[in-house]
Order: C-alpha cells, then structure tokens, then sequence
C-alpha cells in the first residue's frame, strides 16, 4: 500500500447503519468490503439496487461503485480488511433487554489472530465491550458507537460533531488508528474507554428522548393555561446551557433508537442494581402523548364510530420508510378500537406499513385519503404536505378538521381554507364542536 491508498474498511452487517458507513467510507476514498449474512441483500446490492429510503444513499453507492464489495463469505471480508466495523442490530427482545444474538454470531465467526480489530458501531448495554474484549484475546477492540439520524444519515456521518472511541489502554495503537479514519471529517474525537463509550451512546439517545417527553408534558400544560410551546421553547432555547434542539413536541417520540434504547438503559440500570426512576417517566409520557390525539378528535366529534379519520404520514419521522415504533401504529390502533374508519396516505413508507396495519386503507395521494373525511391527523411532517393544496382539501373533506400532530402547518393558512386547526400546545383556529 503506498502512502496515498487509503486503509480498507471491513463492514459486518449490511443493514442502515452498515450500508451508510460503508458508503461513506468509499466516499472518503477507502475501498469497502461488506458483508451480510442475506444473500438476497448482498446480491441486490452488487447489481446497484439500494432497498432502503434514505436521502443521499443510492447516489454515493453508485457513485463509488468501484470501491465496494459486498460479499456473504467472512473470509473474504477478512482476508480484505483488518478494521472491521460490526455494524448488525440489537433490537429489543420481549423483556426490553437488547438482542445480542447477532453480535455473538459475528464474534464467533472471527478468528483473533492479533490481525484485525473489531470496532463496535452497534449499540449494546454498557459493559459488554470488555466481555467480547475476554473472548477474544489477541484481537483490538474499540467501541466507536454510531449517532446517525435516519433521513439525515449520510450528512451526519460527513459532518459528526463527535466521534466516540473507546479502547483499553492495551488497545491504544488501534485506538488511534480508528480515529484517524474520522479525523479528516472534523468532528471532535472523543478518546474514552469502553464502558463510557457505550455509556455515551445509551445515555445521549435517553437524554434526547427525555428533552422530547420534557417539551411534551410542556404543550399539555400549555393547552391549559393558553400559552403557546413554539413561544416556549424558542424562549427556552435561546438559553445556551439548554440550547434550541430536540425541544419539537408532538405526538411522541419513535423509530428503532430512542423507544428501545430509553428502555435498554432502565433495564440495564435496573439489572445493576440501580432504578432508574425518570426513564419510566420518559418512556409512560411518550406512550400517553400517542394517544392524546383520540381526545382531541372527540372533544370535536364526539363518539368516533363510524367517523373517517385520515392519517396524513405514517413513517415515524419524514425521509424515511421506517415503521419501527412510529406513533402511527398506536393511534391507528386506538382509533380503529373507538370504531373509527381510518385510511392513509404516506409518501414512501405505505410498503412497510401495509402488514402493520390491517384494516386501515392506503391511499395513492394525501388528497384521495382526505375524499369524505370528517378529520385529518398530521402524523409525520413530510414537507409535501405543506404544499398540499388544502383548500381542495378543505372542498374534498365531510368535515374540514385537522390535528397537526406536529405543529409543522401554518394554522392561519388552514383556516383561510376554511379548517379548524388544532395542534399540539399551540392556541387552535376555529371553533367548531358538535
Ligand atoms: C436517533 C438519534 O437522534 C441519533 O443520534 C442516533 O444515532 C439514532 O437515534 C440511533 O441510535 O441509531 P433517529 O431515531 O434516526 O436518531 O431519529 P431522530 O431524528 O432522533 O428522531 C427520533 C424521534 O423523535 C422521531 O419520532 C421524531 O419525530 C421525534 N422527535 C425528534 C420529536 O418528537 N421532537 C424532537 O424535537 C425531535
């Protein structure tokens, strides 16, 4: 290798997390070689076909074609790369702990030959780090957790404002090594040990998920006394020890991160011997707040049965596809259990959602789904709908109500269209009750 050739990079589990890093490590001119245990992944990717939605992906695969391989055969992978990114996922089990299954096939298939280091991108409890560290003497470890967003991932990961990585004194020189592949991006390198690597993870995602449950018992407080929380939380924001981010309210919190990792850390809190009091807070508030929209629905409806509620987005957040924990599947859920008649419309993720959501009808465009509709509830603030034309909206409907379960529409322009507007901890637009 001369000076110039950059260090191949090993990526173990082709899922988003493996796909956006092996993506941008091609981008950063290193040669990449993937590997998944699908087949039918791996050889959809080789023939360029991208299945998952995120802004910016299939563009940098295709475009740094040349230096990807994805490939089943883990000794291919090992043969081609010595930093090995472990990037399979931990989702919860029934009890809420984190399924370490696929990260105990992976270390399993590896062969400590004092070669490679396995540098841990998925999430796992704090303190499994060194356990995996006994099992394979002779191969580095270093624990460089991920904190990408879906829809923004390929940006974050160009852009971090952090990089954590954490290794026993032992491991220091592949430490070092791990850092300078993010060097070139400029975030600040964070060089810790293993624990508080994976501490850093759960804790930043619980404390995230906390400030989202914080500013949505202040909308609900808000709705009583009259003020509103956009005004709230820009005052707030401005502080700098609080600062502007993550203070958005809405009908809760989802995705396959904040849900699961909120209870991974009180369960590993809890297995350690410490109750965690104020994750059970975070996690009870973010279940009530996916409900609170049926009230809200029935303070101007009434009784819902038989009523046609249409759900503008279902995806848990826009510019993706995911369905994991999205507020949509509660809320549809209890408005079906009210005898409500729902029908859908969102713009990538109706696929996915389609088997979750039995009995609500999909439809091809927000407008259709709106056709004789006695409400409509924003659920994932896709930017379309803030170009909808809501006055043929507004004609199209039985009723012209809308729950903007994100604040994301300009309630004044929905009432010229003849709407009445509520949100959440914000004043509504329109009075009209039955
Ligand atoms: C989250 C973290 O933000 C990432 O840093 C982390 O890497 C990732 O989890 C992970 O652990 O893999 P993500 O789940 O993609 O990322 O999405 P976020 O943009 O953080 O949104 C999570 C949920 O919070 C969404 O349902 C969103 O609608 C909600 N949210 C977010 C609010 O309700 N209010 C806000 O102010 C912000």
């Amino acid at each position: 290798m001369n000076s110039s050739e950059k260090a191949p990079i090993g990526v173990i589990g082709v899922g988003w997390v493996g796909l956006v890093t092996a993506a941008c490590f091609a981008e950063l001119g290193h040669p990449v070689i993937a590997r998944d245990v699908m087949a039918e992944k791996v050889d959809s990717l080789n023939r360029g076909e991208v299945t998952i939605h995120e802004p910016g992906l299939g563009e940098l695969i295709l475009k740094n074609k040349d230096r990807l391989t994805f490939t089943t055969d883990m000794d291919e992978l090992l043969e081609g790369a010595k930093l090995l990114f472990v990037c399979v996922d931990t989702p919860p089990t029934y009890s809420g702990d984190a399924d370490l299954s696929r990260v105990r096939s992976v270390v399993a298939d590896l062969r400590a030959d004092g070669d490679h280091v396995l540098i841990m991108k998925s999430t796992v409890p704090a303190g499994t780090g060194e356990t995996i560290r006994r099992d394979l003497p002779g191969m580095a470890y270093v624990s460089c957790p991920e904190f990408l967003k879906e829809g923004s991932a390929v940006e974050d990961f160009l852009h971090p404002d952090r990089v954590v990585v954490g290794a026993d004194p032992a491991d220091s020189e592949a430490a070092a090594a791990v850092a300078a592949l993010y060097e070139p991006l400029g975030g600040e390198i964070v060089l810790t040990d293993i624990s508080s690597a994976e501490m850093i993870k759960l804790a930043s995602n619980a404390y995230l998920a906390t400030r989202i449950s914080f500013i949505n018992e202040i909308a609900n407080v808000c709705e009583e006394v009259g003020a509103d929380v956009g005004e709230v939380a820009r005052g707030m924001g401005l502080d700098d020890r609080i600062g502007p981010h993550f203070l958005r309210p809405g009908i809760g919190f989802g995705g396959s991160c904040f849900p699961k990792d909120v209870n991974a850390l009180k369960l590993l809190a809890g297995n350690s011997g410490y109750h965690f009091q104020l994750l059970n807070s975070v996690i009870e508030v973010n279940e009530l707040q996916k409900r609170r929209v049926v009230s809200k629905l029935t303070k101007h409806l009434g009784s819902l049965v038989g009523r046609r509620v249409a759900l503008l987005g279902l995806a848990f957040k826009p510019d993706t596809d995911d369905m994991r924990e999205a507020s949509s599947l509660v809320l549809s859920a209890r408005l079906r259990g009210e005898g409500a008649e729902v029908v859908a419309f969102d713009p990538v993720a109706m696929d996915n959602a389609r088997s979750l959501l039995p009995g609500v009808e999909m439809k091809e465009t927000a407008l259709a789904a709106l056709e004789n509709a006695d409400a409509a509830v924003l659920v994932t603030e896709w930017s379309e709908f803030r170009e909808l034309d809501w006055d043929g909206a507004a004609a199209r409907m039985r009723r012209p109500l809308i729950i903007d379960g994100r604040n994301f529409l300009d309630a004044d322009k929905l009432h010229e269209s003849g709407f009445t507007y509520e949100g959440i901890g914000r004043p509504g637009v329109g009075t009209e009750t039955e």
